[in-house]
């Protein structure tokens, strides 16, 4: 009862994360938790919907995150930590250089490989200043 109260005043959309952008006013929170970048090969599923969501999406999502930054709203968006895979590997870090970028640890339970299970980082990243959000 106590959710259904709750979600009388909810509307939620099905669609491309583009059509959120009407809703976006100066004090709109923005939480965004997309299909993460595969760390491997064989991590890749990413497939949710017949579109892939590549590195051309990725993209596509940090300009949105341009657009409603520069619009005063906050957003907070997850994503895999290619980087704690390969060092070298910085498609993150370049893409969102110029916001907060904070590695928090991650436990997950599942993967084939059971010496894979356990802690890996991956990423949050702000527009908003300090910890506030972590
Ligand atoms: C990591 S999951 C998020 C799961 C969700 N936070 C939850 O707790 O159930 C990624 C989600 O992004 C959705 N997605 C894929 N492409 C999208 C797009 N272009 N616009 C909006 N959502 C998309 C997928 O359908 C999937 O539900």
């Amino acid at each position: 009862m106590a959710d259904s109260h709750l979600l009388q005043r909810v509307d939620i959309l099905c669609g491309d994360f583009e059509e959120t952008k009407k809703y976006a006013a100066a004090d709109t929170f923005f939480y965004l938790d997309p299909p993460y970048k595969p760390l491997n090969d064989t991590s890749s599923f990413n497939s949710y919907v017949k579109e892939a969501f590549d590195d051309r999406e990725q993209i596509r999502l940090r300009d949105f995150c341009n657009g409603i930054a520069s619009k005063g709203c906050s957003f907070l968006l997850s994503n895999s930590d290619v980087k704690g895979k390969n060092p070298a590997d910085d498609f993150f870090d370049d893409l969102y250089k110029d916001y907060n970028i904070k590695r928090v640890f991650a436990t997950r339970m599942v993967n084939a490989n059971a010496e894979k299970r356990g802690k890996l980082t991956e990423l949050m990243i702000t527009n908003m200043e300090g910890n506030m959000y972590l």
